[in-house]
């Protein structure tokens, strides 16, 4: 286990998934560059990862990566022709996703499950904790959540995963914990993890979401951690070893999320976050509400 004090400055992306709910809109772009409003999704997770002090971000990618490291870097002809118009607003939309923190990129290979593609981090991320941060999470900037978790690890030590309560009949949908209550009224000490479990063997109605702060011990388990659920080498599988072996990188804990979260893996889910944040959006909002108004009136 490493030291708990120590400042946590990496954070890890996977993108290397297929989003294979999202075909045929994700069979030559990769499913973190579907636009919520007008941002890609993976925007807004880097750009919570920059926030919360993790300017060095690692993205794990797959075969489809180029639109991911495109849009993290300049575009000088672009912003040649923005300026040339004196386009100075959308020229600055343009900037800002190059100008957010340090990037890199590993390939993934065959994507083997996000166990393995967080081990893919291990030569970049040494022996530091570290911050893995999924895109399909969105998490309103409003909430922190990841500076609550790491503030759960300088008291804890070890690891700290974010979850949510939900309905028994989503638990199936998840990675699911045993819990018990660990002082604070949104912190727990996890004894137990199954990955997407049937509602009836839920040990719980605490859902894992995606973000995850972990002690690179974490890297020795998943090395030794066999293909799981669906052939795919699974984080909660190793962390199940962690949180039943403390003496090997410390407790496992969980934060549990009482924010606004929205959820842009799922179709459904996705339309529901574009309409919300549309909905608050200063320059698109008022407009789009009344309209939605007269949509729900006249249509529904
Ligand atoms: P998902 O289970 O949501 O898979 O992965 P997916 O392929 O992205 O999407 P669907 O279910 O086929 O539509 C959770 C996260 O882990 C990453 C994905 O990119 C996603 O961010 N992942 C998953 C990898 O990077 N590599 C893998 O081998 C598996």
């Amino acid at each position: 286990m490493t030291e708990s004090r120590a400042q946590i400055t990496k954070a890890v992306i996977p993108a290397a998934g297929l989003g294979t709910r999202f075909l045929p809109a994700t069979k030559a772009t990769p499913k973190e560059m579907l636009p919520v409003v007008d941002k890609p999704a993976i925007q807004y997770v880097v750009e919570e990862a920059v926030t919360a002090g993790l300017s060095d971000v690692l993205m794990i990618t797959g075969r489809n990566k180029r639109p991911l490291e495109d849009h993290f870097d300049r575009n000088y002809e672009l912003e040649q022709v923005l300026r040339d118009k004196g386009d100075a607003t959308r020229l600055s939309r343009v900037e800002e996703s190059s100008g957010l923190g340090t990037m890199h990129y590993v390939r993934q290979g065959d994507p083997r499950g996000l166990g393995h593609a967080i081990l893919c981090a291990a030569p970049h991320v040494g022996d530091q904790p570290f911050v893995v941060l999924l895109g399909d999470d969105l998490i309103d900037p409003r909430d922190p959540l990841l500076t609550r978790m790491m503030r759960v690890r300088e008291e804890h030590g070890g690891s700290v995963v974010a979850l949510m309560e939900v309905p028994p009949e989503s638990i199936h949908l998840y990675g699911c914990v045993a819990a018990a209550p660990a002082g604070e009224t949104d912190v727990v000490r996890i004894s137990d993890l199954v990955e997407k479990p049937p509602a009836e063997d839920a040990p719980s109605n605490l859902a894992i979401i995606g973000r995850y702060l972990l002690d690179p011990a974490v890297f020795e388990v998943l090395r030794k951690t066999e293909p799981g659920r669906g052939g795919e080498i699974q984080i909660t599988d190793a962390l199940q070893t962690l949180a039943g072996e403390p003496s090997l990188g410390g407790p496992v804990h969980g934060v549990v999320f009482r924010g606004r979260r929205y959820d842009t893996g799922d179709r459904g889910d996705y339309l529901r976050a574009i309409v919300r944040l549309a909905c608050e959006r200063e320059d698109l909002g008022p407009d789009f509400r009344d309209w939605l108004r007269g949509f729900v009136t006249e249509e529904m």
